[in-house]
């Protein structure tokens, strides 16, 4: 009798785990009947199913047992007839012979076909979550995500950080996204928040002396969903003391490469880092998708004097496209709807062809500007060449998100290209009341070169924020944080925070600084997406066991729901009727 750590009261093995050594032996199995046929008038086959896999078992015709019933079989390890090998199954080799069936449960026929092979419309999917799950896919997601969170741990352990669980039922963080609130019934009138992320709590841990924190921890935002957003996820979050930049980095890539070996075999390169302002130069974004090249590049001197009236502007970017020239219009003018949807007047192109530059605008260009055209980086005849001419953000991220259209490949396609992306600046702009907004929160250290620019110009300051991005993606965020009251307080000044409202929304922990803030930095990744990308998943609901759906739901529960009488009496709330 085959023995191992599968073995429990009820069963010897795992479905899958049955192959030609244990010929002769007789074992049971337990799991659920993925499929039955019939063999001539008196046997039958099933295919047993558990989470390791299938067994093929020959039962007596007459046993009453059909798809997804839980069964138990006993029978006897033996080798299929020839002919009868089937090379795409794991076990396919060999079979349980002379079975003897426990039904353990009858089930309902399934909604749908539990089989890989199959689309299934992701409602019903999403509304039978619980079949759904039995299928291979969401079998392999969730252990490839079991794996990841156990190596990130592990990693975390070893480089002597403590996991330390933080509240759910909280107060106010400072994320910026809209917040879930919970009505609290022994105070009515008064709610707490369920927590973005640990952020304030994690900088309390710093105070408390827990130089190095992490938590595989769960957050909340009531933010619009999509592909790489829902309401709930998972981040792994640290905070450590005594540290700078290079510190975090280094125990972050650390983890995440951890992560990467154990999730795809292969330990990825050293993680190299660019900053902000070289990503939006060079690839229009600040999540730079490094799988493919069609880098921008800045044509702004040639046009310095240009006659073209669509290229005079401050900033001309230009970008060339391999194999474009044979775009067709229709497929220019989608591209040029898409820059205009982004606030570019237009989207300028240049077909390279053996006989010059054929775009609408070639009769109008200088010799010296059709030059610098024709000598973008990488163009050749049958390649087309892209130009936006605007306000220099403005022209990079048009021309980014033309580049991302036309050369990302799917997630499951090409190699693991991480970068960090450093010295975020401070302020991402201007509000409607005037006053700066903040790219990070407003705990992020400012550059130290920088500090002086606060208050004179604001938006050029950059701060010691840092982000991962992987393949596109911005997996994470960080930052060195604020620890010294007096910069704390020019930045809640340049944001329009009062003294009133910062201790109102801070208080507690711009007075846990008083007595003794280390220097402190951390930062946070999203384990959807990191499991996503490495299970080539274009949505993070494909690495979740119960995510909501695109408007919110849950399909499978119905929520959100109405609450009863008694509840709403009990918390003292008041229900808008639905719709006003
Ligand atoms: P940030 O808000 O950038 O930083 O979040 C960090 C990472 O969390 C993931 N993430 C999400 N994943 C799925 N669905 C969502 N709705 C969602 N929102 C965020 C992303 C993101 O990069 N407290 C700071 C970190 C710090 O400064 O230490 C924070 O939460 O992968």
């Amino acid at each position: 009798m085959p023995q191992n750590h599968e073995a429990t009261s009820m069963r010897d093995c795992l479905c899958g785990s049955i192959d030609s050594t244990m010929i002769g032996s007789i074992v049971t199995v337990c799991g659920w009947v993925a499929k039955r046929r019939e063999h001539g008038e008196h046997l039958a086959f099933l295919d047993v199913r558990d989470r390791s896999g299938i067994i093929q078992a020959v039962v007596d015709g007459s046993v009453d047992v059909r798809s997804e019933y839980v069964v138990r079989i006993s029978g006897t390890v033996s080798l299929r007839p020839e002919g009868t090998i089937n090379d795409r199954l794991a076990t396919g080799e060999v079979e349980l012979s002379d079975c003897t069936v426990e039904i353990l449960s009858a089930a309902e026929p399934p909604p749908f076909q539990l089989d890989d092979r199959i689309d299934v419309d992701e409602q019903v999917r999403l509304r039978y979550r619980y079949l759904d799950l039995r299928r291979d896919k969401m079998q392999r997601n969730l252990r490839l995500r079991a794996l990841v969170n156990a190596t990130l741990r592990r990693a975390m352990d070893a480089q002597g950080f403590c996991e330390v669980e933080t509240p759910l039922l909280w107060a106010p963080t400072p994320e910026g996204a809209r917040e879930f609130v919970v009505p609290s019934r022994l105070h009515p009138g008064e709610f707490y928040v369920l927590p973005q992320s640990p952020q304030i709590a994690k900088q309390l841990l710093m105070v408390g002396g827990f130089d190095r924190y992490y938590q595989v921890a769960r957050c909340l935002r009531d933010e619009d969903l999509r592909a790489d957003r829902q309401f709930e996820f998972t981040q792994l979050d640290l905070e450590a003391s005594f540290v700078n930049q290079d510190d975090i980095l280094a125990f972050v890539s650390e983890a995440v490469l951890d992560a990467a070996e154990a999730a795809t075999g292969v330990r990825p390169a050293a993680i190299g880092a660019m900053t902000w302002a070289e990503a939006l130069d060079l690839y229009g974004t600040d999540k730079p998708d490094l799988r493919f090249g069609m880098v921008l590049q800045d044509l702004s001197a040639a046009f310095d004097d240009t006659d073209v009236k669509a290229f005079s502007a401050p900033t001309v970017k230009a970008m060339c496209v391999p194999g474009g020239a044979s775009f067709s219009r229709s497929r220019l003018d989608q591209l040029t709807e898409q820059a205009k949807s982004l606030g570019a007047k237009g989207l300028a192109w240049f077909r390279i062809t053996d006989d010059g530059l054929d775009s609408p605008l070639t009769r109008f260009l200088s010799e010296d500007e059709a030059v610098a055209i024709r000598s973008v980086d990488g163009a050749e005849v049958g390649d087309i060449v892209f130009c936006v001419a605007d306000e220099y953000a403005l022209a990079c991220k048009v021309l980014g998100a033309v580049r991302v259209t036309l050369g990302s490949p799917p997630v499951s396609e090409g190699p693991h290209c991480y970068v960090w992306v450093t010295e975020f600046p401070m302020f991402e702009g201007v509000d409607e009341e005037g006053h700066l907004v903040a790219a990070h929160h407003p705990f992020t250290m400012p550059h130290h070169d920088d500090l002086d620019l606060i208050e004179t110009d604001p938006l050029k300051v950059r701060s010691q924020a840092y982000d991962l991005v992987l393949n596109g993606w911005e997996l994470g965020s960080g930052s060195v944080r604020i620890h010294r009251a007096d910069i704390q307080s020019r930045i809640f000044t340049a944001l329009g925070i009062s003294d009133d409202e910062a201790e109102s929304r801070f208080g507690f922990l711009l007075g846990a600084f008083k007595y003794g803030a280390p220097p402190h930095a951390g930062f946070a990744f999203g384990i959807d997406r990191l499991v996503a990308i490495f299970a080539g998943e274009e949505n993070i609901r494909e690495v979740i066991a119960y995510p909501k759906t695109q408007s919110g739901t849950d399909l499978m529960t119905g929520a959100p729901k109405d609450i009863t009488e008694r509840q709403i009496r009990d918390l003292r709330i008041k229900i808008a009727p639905k719709g006003s």
